[in-house]
């Protein structure tokens, strides 16, 4: 497979509400961000990922725009972007935004003359009569993502809008070509001032297939067979492609929702692509059934297959996008890994997906052991689809108010929107004012500061994974994965060899019990050294707790002995 840098990256991510607040608001914004782009630049990673920095009246804290051509107020101005996107580029590091082109919010012009029946704009959006006698049915019965009705009367039209997140996120007609004519020319601005590719959003979506008929009927995301993708997605990302193609070396990625590797292959293979690599959301759900609130014993041998799946199918053809965390995902150590073994967990999780075949992401906190909030009362969340979740369930009468709340805390994403924790000051050095949002109580034994000068924190185990990728890429990034002790409940073991010969054993104890070492050391070359430990000793006879060990060896200089 050819070399490329985007298939090399490691990509930082942040959630520009929560990462550091320059301006003593309380709310996270660019001047923040300036502040702290040689902290990201410390980690070794390529490139940033910006959540929404648009103007919003942040019902889903930017994932419903107003304004696709200016920074929201809060965050600064464009200029402070711009002050932004050249520091990030004279520090070597490349600039993602997120394109959020699947709905606006319902504030955006585009909305507000559609619904008033402006020529121009009123096929800008979804809309459809009503249904039944009075005309007050809805047009079909599908459902939005944030649990509830798919769609929403307007009065001032007369008529309901699809929605497919929160009420007040219309979804965009992309049948219409002057819709997509604006999605042009919002790419364009940005790559013109020289943002080196975007992040779509839920992009699978964007086209939902002609007449909207019923979905099957099932009780969440029903309709979803019918847009999920949609009959025309293709030819739409391929429109969007050529923009992106006109500006050279830029990257596009696309948040996929319930895709599979075969399916993810017909967008992100060969020249022809339309999309550079897709999130995939399987590997998520080891913990749960679909969404993380409806929760399932962590699994280790679901988590491996779903692995071995993607790893293997995309091999030489595909780049997977390896994630663990973002700001839709409540914090791993508190899922896949343990709170009790914050650190061990944190830096074994780190080394799983470390080697993994692909592009690397990791989410603001992730590299320091941020945790889930210990949530006490339902004013303490603050997210859109915790609530409209809640809801739903609560109308199911299957469960306990007590229940839904154990529910919540555990799988809302509120828990990836606390603050990063910087150091042990007051609200952790996140803001001089009031923090917009609850900081983690853990602070004073999370934070960056307490890790930055300590050689076996979290956040320099962080450092040396990433740069070891980098160092054996060719095993790393590029190589080919295998799968041992498939069936095996507690370990992780697989290695990854590149066209050079070099062979990467990784090494996991993912629970919090001892187990012997003997069988996961059996697929170690004799000759491997290690490279990456959370322990300080030797390998023993015994992996202890979320034990994580790499070891490499040359299999050219292995078989000529
Ligand atoms: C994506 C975003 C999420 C947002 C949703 C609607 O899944 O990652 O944060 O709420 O799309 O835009």
């Amino acid at each position: 497979m050819s070399k490329k840098w985007y298939k090399e990256m490691c990509v930082y991510q942040v959630w520009p509400r929560s990462f550091k607040d320059g301006d003593g608001d309380g709310i996270g914004d660019l001047k923040g961000i300036l502040e702290k782009l040689d902290y990201i630049k410390s980690l070794g990673v390529d490139a940033i990922w910006f959540s929404p920095l648009y103007a919003s009246p942040q019902k889903d804290y930017g994932y419903d725009i107003a304004d696709y051509y200016n920074i929201n107020p809060e965050y600064g101005t464009n200029e402070d972007f711009k002050a932004v996107l050249d520091g990030a580029h004279e520090r070597g590091l490349r600039v993602i935004m997120d394109l959020v082109i699947n709905h606006t919010s319902d504030q955006h012009e585009w909305f507000k003359k559609s619904a008033a029946g402006d020529p121009q704009y009123k096929d800008y959006y979804i809309w459809r009569p009503g249904k039944g006698k009075n005309g007050k049915k809805f047009p079909n019965n599908w459902m939005a993502t944030f649990p509830g009705d798919g769609w929403k009367w307007n009065e001032e039209r007369g008529e309901y809008y699809l929605h497919l997140f929160a009420v007040e996120q219309p979804d965009l007609n992309h049948d219409n070509p002057a819709v997509r004519e604006e999605v042009k020319k919002i790419m364009r601005y940005w790559l013109d001032m020289g943002v080196d590719g975007f992040r779509e959003d839920v992009i699978t979506y964007i086209s939902k297939k002609e007449g909207l008929p019923n979905g099957f009927p099932l009780p969440a995301a029903r309709g979803m067979e019918h847009y999920s993708p949609g009959p025309n997605l293709k030819k739409y990302l391929q429109e969007y492609r050529e923009v992106v193609k006109e500006y050279g070396d830029r990257l596009q990625l696309g948040e996929a929702p319930m895709m599979t590797p075969k399916n993810a292959l017909k967008y992100i293979e060969g020249e022809d692509r339309v999309l550079d690599m897709m999130f995939g959301f399987q590997h998520m759900e080891a913990d749960c059934f679909m969404i993380s609130w409806i929760r399932l014993p962590f699994s280790l041998k679901k988590l491996k297959k779903i692995y071995n799946k993607w790893q293997t199918r995309l091999y030489g053809r595909g780049i997977n996008a390896n994630y663990i965390e973002n700001h839709d995902q409540p914090r791993n150590i508190s899922r896949y890994g343990s709170e009790k073994f914050r650190f061990e967990s944190g830096k074994a999780l780190c080394t799983m997906y470390t080697f993994l075949s692909g592009a690397q992401f990791v989410y603001q906190g992730q590299e320091i052991g941020m945790s889930n909030l210990d949530y006490e009362k339902w004013d303490d969340f603050v997210d859109v689809s915790t609530f409209s979740t809640k809801k739903l369930l609560e109308k199911l009468k299957v469960f306990s108010d007590n229940k839904i709340m154990k529910m919540a805390k555990y799988a809302a994403r509120d828990n990836a929107r606390t603050p990063v924790q910087w150091d042990s000051t007051e609200n952790a050095g996140f803001t001089t004012g009031t923090p917009w949002y609850t900081v983690n109580p853990n602070f004073t034994e999370v934070n960056v500061a307490s890790q930055e000068n300590d050689p076996d924190s979290q956040l320099n185990f962080y450092r040396k994974a990433i740069a070891l990728r980098k160092e054996y890429a060719d095993a790393a990034v590029y190589g080919q994965f295998n799968l041992h002790l498939k069936g095996h409940k507690q370990l992780f073991v697989y290695d990854k060899i590149g066209e050079n010969g070099t062979k990467l054993t990784v090494i996991i104890n993912l629970s919090e019990k001892e187990i012997s070492s003997k069988k996961a050391l059996k697929y170690l070359c004799p000759r491997a050294t290690e490279i990456l430990s959370n322990y300080k000793d030797e390998v023993g006879a015994k992996l202890r707790p979320y034990e994580a060990r790499v070891f490499a060896c040359n299999l050219n200089a292995c078989h000529e002995e």
